[in-house]
């Protein structure tokens, strides 16, 4: 039976506080952990498939035009080579939206430098990657491709574009007002775990094991690639090493493996080369952002403009959400907001994780502290000065706000110190040392979502979903739900995740993955409990269970009679989508040291307090806060793509040269989580957690290397060579 919730306004909070068995909410670790940690979770290319082959991808050495030929016969001669597979299909990006328009034969179009335009099979990965490395590829290069975003023609984004008041007249009359642009660079993913797929076909049914976010839509966009039936597709991804957005949809490996497969008539594996991974994944787009903030004498924002620039490549319609949480993050009536989107041959601009605010609230927030400064306000005290009511655009009230209690809460706990501000005032030795802060907002999205939990005749519960976990902690978070709702104790639930065959879950991305599962698997629970109670003679809001019987009363196995029960627990957003803004908002503080000589810059401590609905699993909701305060020190300091201007290629494809913060970047960092109850933000008054800790968090940091140094910077990341040319002489 299906126990189905469309939510179109608050739901009844108490059901999950009042169960008794007590896992919710608590540190419990991963429940799958013991399986990571001694190497059995097998991860995409881990699978023990019979007698794969491998598939070495060769990369184009064009950023445009088409592949005139491809001359395979000496890779073809070569020990061990079964196959050269040039298919259009093959890099057709079905996550950007151009599945099913490409050509299945040649020539293939070429867009950026490092697009996969053929796979090398052979018997062993080493003479694929040997065989590879022989093929003599002919292009027809397009001289003249755009490469540069600051030279290329801008596309105004009509629908993204909000005109409220009059913000020229807003900056006039102003007290105080600041003008300012700030650019941020590319970034890439860098999850841990390659892209990597191994296809086997049996007949016209295809399985895949890959390492993917979203099996739900992953299975549509690979029967459009390849043009055959859902049903004829199997996608196993219980283990995902990381994702961070660019496992959303399905890449190159994917639809090669498979193409490979039918080919040979033999199971295939590709998995890229970390390189691969740098130069063909998506990558979040730099971006320029133009900030007018005025305010008058009490620092009362009176006028807010953001403009914001991206890029991505011709075709692709995803466009860098910079301005997401300034649409509603402050008050003030005369707004001016808009996006322009231009067109470069770099590899495909997506989602990386916190798409839009992971760069837009930085850059928000450095201008923030800018007019605080000069309008003499602490910058706290100016943030909780201009938290609207409602939203200020949309004129909708808030599901729940947690910014001015994050705000005050956190600036205690970091001991801020709220007075006068100025830069430059504490050295020791080489170091300048300074604090600064910024808000956190990330917009909280639900999704549909759909898990079925059976309740054996033993009394045992099975979660089973095609819901992935990308190691923020699914598995455990269902699992504690399930128990808390069944009275079961975590040894008898067991949860079956990133399985097609399974219900469609809401899949991993956009922070959306928890509130959303959890209310299905909750959903399904409480029908099951309502069967129970029943059994018990009573009803579902007076069962109390715990440890596998109801308290003072029968054991769950003798409640089922030798039955087992099954519920789909089916969960949707509704009018709660339209009547509200959902938001999960926290501050940021952060204090630095930076070199004088140098201009080195280290966060010494840093501290986020996030209001973000239930806290689901104290330990894993804190472990998604650390990783993102660890990409908010990333983002400040060290993460950028570099693109070669002469043609287009990335110049730094690998973990040395794209430096992502590592042990002895992220020294003391605390994570205060202010918990609330969200009614209208999911069944379960859980909001998304994953993101927020990156929403802002660069530019608490740089402000903290103003206040330390006195270099007012306006472009991330602050690396040391742009530090010493702000220094003030
Ligand atoms: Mo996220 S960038 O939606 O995985």
């Amino acid at each position: 039976m299906t126990a189905h919730l469309k939510q179109d306004g608050p739901v009844e909070g108490a059901a999950l506080d009042g169960m008794k068995q007590g896992l919710l909410g608590r540190p419990v670790p991963r429940i799958e952990g013991l399986a990571k940690v001694t190497g059995t979770a097998t991860y995409a290319a881990e699978y023990d498939v019979a007698d794969p082959a491998e598939g070495v991808f060769v990369t184009a050495t064009i950023s445009k035009g088409v592949v005139r030929s491809i001359d395979s016969a000496a890779a073809r001669a070569m020990p061990g080579v079964l196959a050269v597979i040039d298919d259009a299909r093959m890099t057709t990006r079905a996550a950007q939206g151009t599945a099913g328009e490409a050509p299945q034969q040649a020539p293939q179009r070429v867009s950026y430098w490092g697009q996969p335009v053929a796979l090398v099979v052979a018997e062993t990965f080493e003479q694929a990657r040997d065989a590879a490395k022989h093929l003599v590829i002919e292009y027809d290069e397009e001289p003249g491709a755009a490469l540069d975003p600051a030279t290329a023609t801008p596309e105004p984004q009509e629908d993204e574009a909000v005109n409220m008041g009059d913000l020229d007249a807003a900056m006039q009359a102003a007290a105080y007002s600041v003008d300012l642009t700030i650019e941020t660079e590319g970034h890439a993913s860098a999850a841990m775990e390659p892209h990597a797929a191994i296809a086997a076909w049996e007949g016209d049914k295809l399985t895949v094991h890959a390492s993917l976010q979203m099996l739900n839509y992953n299975i549509s966009e690979l029967a459009d690639a390849l043009g055959i039936e859902e049903e004829n597709i199997r996608l196993v991804a219980p283990y995902v090493g990381g994702g961070f957005g660019s496992k959303l949809g399905i890449s190159e490996d994917v639809v090669a493996a498979a193409l490979a497969a039918r080919e040979l008539s033999r199971p295939v594996r590709v998995v890229m080369s970390r390189q691969q991974v740098f130069q063909c994944v998506m990558r979040r787009s730099e971006t320029w952002q133009r900030l007018r903030l005025a305010c008058d004498g009490d620092g009362v924002l009176t006028g807010f403009g953001h403009q914001a620039r991206v890029s991505n490549l011709p075709g692709e319609t995803f466009t860098e959400p910079v301005l997401q949480s300034s649409h509603f993050l402050y008050a003030a009536p005369n707004r001016s907001l808009s996006m322009d989107l231009v067109r470069i041959h770099r590899m495909t601009a997506g989602s990386v994780r916190a798409p839009g605010e992971a760069v837009g609230m930085p850059a928000l927030e450095m201008a923030m502290d800018e007019l605080a400064e000069k309008a003499g306000i602490d910058p706290v005290a100016f943030r909780l000065r201009n938290i609207p009511d409602r939203d200020p655009e949309a004129d909708l009230p808030f599901t729940s706000h947690g910014l001015a209690d994050c705000l005050r809460k956190g600036a205690k706990a970091f001991g801020w110190d709220n007075g006068p501000r100025k830069p430059r005032q504490r050295r020791e030795g080489d170091w300048w040392i300074g604090t600064g802060m910024a808000s956190a907002a990330r917009v909280h999205n639900a999704s549909e979502a759909k898990a079925r939990v059976r309740l054996t005749a033993e009394g045992r519960a099975v979660v089973e979903t095609d819901m992935t976990d990308l190691g923020t902690g699914t598995y455990t978070i269902c699992a504690q739900i399930a128990g808390e709702m069944l009275g079961l104790p975590l040894d008898r639930v067991t949860v079956a995740l990133g399985d097609t065959d399974h219900p469609r879950g809401p899949g991993s991305g956009g922070s959306w993955g928890a509130a959303s599962i959890g209310s299905a698997v909750y959903l399904a629970c409480k029908a099951l409990r309502e069967d129970l109670a029943r059994r018990a003679n009573t009803d579902e809001a007076g069962l109390v269970m715990k440890d596998g019987a109801v308290e003072g009363g029968r054991c769950i196995a003798d409640l089922l009679g030798g039955e087992t029960l099954e519920e789909l627990g089916h969960y949707e957003p509704g009018d709660n989508e339209d009547d509200f803004t959902a938001s999960g908002f926290g501050a940021f503080f952060a204090e630095v040291r930076v070199n004088h000589w140098t201009g080195e810059a280290r966060v010494d401590r840093m501290l986020g307090a996030f209001g973000f609905g239930r806290v689901l699993n104290e330990k894993t909701a804190r472990s998604q806060c650390l990783g993102g305060i660890t990409w908010s020190i990333g983002t400040a300091l060290t993460e950028a793509l570099h693109f070669d201007p002469r043609d287009g290629h990335l110049a730094n494809p690998d973990l040395a040269e794209y430096h992502v913060p590592v042990h002895r970047d992220v020294r003391e960092v605390e994570v205060l989580m202010l918990e609330e109850r969200d009614p209208l933000a999911s069944a379960i008054q859980a909001k998304g957690i994953g993101e927020l800790g990156m929403c802002g968090g660069a530019g608490a940091i740089a402000n903290a290397v103003y206040n330390a140094c006195g270099a007012r910077l306006h472009q991330l990341p602050m690396t040391p060579d742009r530090i010493l040319a702000g220094l003030p002489a």
